[in-house]
C-alpha cells in the first residue's frame, strides 16, 4: 500500500516535471538585449551634471519642437488640456490644492531634461533627438519665466539653473 503510494507520487512528480518542461518550451521569453538596446535605457541625466548628451538648444528654436510635439496635450502656452498636463504656472504655496508644474514644483532643471528625454512625447517617448530635447526643455523653462529666450541650454549650464522651488524640499536621503 505504502509502496504503491510512493510510486504513484513519483509518477505524479515525473508527470508534472515534464509538464513544466513542456510549458517552458511554450513560453516565449523574447531575445537577448543588445548593447545598443541597453544604451536606450541608460539615460540618467542627474542634477550633479552627469549623464548629459552633447548638444545645446535655445527656447527660440524649441518653440517649433513644442508646437508640433507637445502642444496637443500641454496646450500652446503650457496651460494643459487636463489637470495633470499643466506645465506652466501654478502656486505651490496656495491655500487650496497646490498646482504642481515644472515652474512651481520641480527642484531641478536637469530633471526636466531627463524626464522629457525619456518619457515625452507621451505617445512617442525617445523619438526626439538630443538637440530637440535641449531646445524644448529650454522652451518649457522659458515659458515658466526661468530662463531667457536666447539662452543656449547645454550640459554645463543646465545643472546650474536655480528652480523657483529648489528650496521647497527637505533632504532626508541620509536616513535609511
Ligand atoms: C499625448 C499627450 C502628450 C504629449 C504629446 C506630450 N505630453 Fe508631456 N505629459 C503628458 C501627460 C499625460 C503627463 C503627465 C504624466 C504623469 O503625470 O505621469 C505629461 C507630463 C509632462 C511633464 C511633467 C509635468 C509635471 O509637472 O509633472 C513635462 C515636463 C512634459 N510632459 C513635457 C512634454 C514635452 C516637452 C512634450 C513634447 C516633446 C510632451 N510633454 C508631449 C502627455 C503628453
Amino acid at each position: 500500500m505504502y509502496k504503491k503510494a510512493v510510486l504513484s507520487l513519483l509518477a505524479f512528480c515525473l508527470a508534472s516535471s515534464s509538464l513544466v518542461v513542456n510549458s517552458q518550451e511554450k513560453v516565449r521569453l523574447g531575445s537577448p538585449l543588445s548593447q545598443e538596446d541597453l544604451e536606450g535605457f541608460d539615460l540618467i541625466a542627474a542634477p550633479d551634471g552627469s549623464g548629459f548628451p552633447a548638444g545645446s538648444g535655445t527656447a527660440q528654436d524649441g518653440k517649433a519642437v513644442y508646437d508640433i510635439n507637445c502642444a496637443v496635450c500641454h496646450g500652446i502656452n503650457g496651460e494643459g488640456t487636463t489637470n495633470n498636463t499643466v506645465i506652466v504656472g501654478g502656486d505651490i504655496q496656495s491655500e487650496g490644492p497646490p498646482l504642481r508644474t515644472v515652474g512651481s514644483y520641480w527642484p531641478y532643471a536637469s530633471t526636466v531634461f531627463d524626464f522629457i528625454r525619456r518619457a515625452m512625447p507621451a505617445t512617442a517617448p525617445k523619438s526626439l533627438t538630443d538637440k530637440q530635447v535641449y531646445q524644448v526643455t529650454a522652451y518649457v523653462l522659458f515659458m515658466n519665466g526661468i530662463i531667457q529666450e536666447e539662452m543656449e541650454l547645454n550640459a554645463d549650464n543646465l545643472p546650474t539653473i536655480k528652480m523657483p522651488n529648489a528650496d521647497g524640499f527637505i533632504d532626508r536621503s541620509h536616513i535609511q
